[in-house]
């Protein structure tokens, strides 16, 4: 296959393969579509149980021999302050991305992995997993069909009760933030998207650490988050997010749509980080849209990986990530 690209079966490097990097190679082993050529991961233990899953896999040392091997693309799921360098340096070789998220720490990052792909005409595509739920792709249908009419309210939870188990998250120069940059970025992403990605007009946000109230810009990583997001058609977002809030439970997760013909919701179910129930609403009355079982995990890898045999390149709407970036920044003031 020719250096970076051709349509067919791509060759794909996998940098980083850790729990999340081998989760996302198995769904595009499963896909068939493409062909994992080679992985780079400094631990041999992870990297092995990496290649039990691709045997015919090549292991590399790091992100250029990987791209020495002339890839049609490379998945990346290192730890976060990777990401847009490593992205910008794969697109520049020629290779399409798909990137683990956050893309970026703050919308400059994100914004030059998006200029990196536009110049090289490469397909990039980021892990915003819960856009590929079925009840997410049902509530989009039903709030851009207008049967909910005006959307005027969008009500946005992500609790963890748990927190990252690895240290770069705790510091916002290696993370880009806490809760928000882990959590809420999906749930940001989930509103606009809807929404066909209206312009914001003013943000204001409460960020905490441990119990304590945080400064505008904090150089501590929040652990509670709550921000209002108002767009410029007056739509007003709520979004709540943390880790490690006692409610009770493994995770409380909702994306609710409100308008002037009625609502819809995506909430997980009995605690479940996993099992998510989709109802579109009537006055008191709820109709069901989708509920689990909905292995929806790995879909956006497979995704992009059935894009990138369709020869598909550049697509605009990875712009689109930078105004969710943009959104963030404002979260945290700076
Ligand atoms: N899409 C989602 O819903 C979702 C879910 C979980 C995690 N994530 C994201 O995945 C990323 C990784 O998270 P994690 O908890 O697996 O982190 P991690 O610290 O375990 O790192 C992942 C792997 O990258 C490897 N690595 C580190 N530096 C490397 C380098 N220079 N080259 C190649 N490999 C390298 C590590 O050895 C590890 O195996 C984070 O950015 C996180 O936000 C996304």
């Amino acid at each position: 296959m020719a250096a970076g690209f051709s349509k067919g079966r791509p060759r794909l490097g996998f940098l980083g393969t850790g729990w999340i990097g081998r989760h996302r190679m198995s769904a595009i082993i499963e896909a068939d579509v493409a062909e994992v050529a080679a992985i780079a991961e400094p631990s041999p233990e992870t990297a092995a149980e990496a290649l039990a899953l691709a045997p015919g896999a090549e292991r590399v040392d790091a992100l250029d021999a990987l791209l020495a091997m002339g890839l049609d693309g490379i998945v990346i799921a290192t730890p976060s302050a990777l990401h847009a360098e490593q992205s910008v340096l794969a697109l520049a070789s020629g290779a399409a991305v798909f990137c683990q998220k956050p893309l970026g720490r703050n919308a400059a990052e994100v914004q030059a992995v998006v200029d990196a792909a536009r110049a090289a005409d490469r397909l990039l595509a980021v892990d915003l997993s819960y856009r590929f739920t079925e009840g997410m792709r049902r509530i989009r249908e039903v709030v851009r069909s207008g049967e909910l009419g005006r959307i005027y309210a969008v009500d946005l939870v992500f609790h963890n009760a748990y927190g990252p188990d690895k240290p770069w998250f705790y510091d916002p120069k290696l993370s880009g933030g806490g809760c928000v940059m882990d959590l809420g970025v999906h749930l940001v992403d989930l509103a606009l998207w809807c929404l066909d990605f209206p312009d914001v007009a003013q943000v204001g946000a409460q960020l905490f650490a441990a119990g304590e109230r945080l400064g505008p810009d904090p150089s501590q990583v929040e652990d509670y988050a709550v921000a209002t997001i108002e767009l410029a058609g007056g739509t007003a977002i709520r979004l709540a997010c943390s880790w490690r809030l006692q409610a009770g439970r493994d995770a409380v997760i909702e994306a609710a749509f409100y308008g002037t013909g009625g609502g819809a919701a995506l909430r997980n179910r009995d605690g479940s980080f996993y099992d998510f129930t989709a109802e579109r609403y009537r006055g008191t009355a709820g109709e069901v849209l989708a509920s689990p079982p909905d292995p929806w995990g790995g879909r956006a890898a497979a995704d992009w990986a059935r894009r990138l045999a369709a020869g598909e390149r550049f697509d605009e709407s990875a712009q689109e990530l930078v105004q969710v970036a943009r959104v963030l920044d404002r979260i945290y003031g700076r």
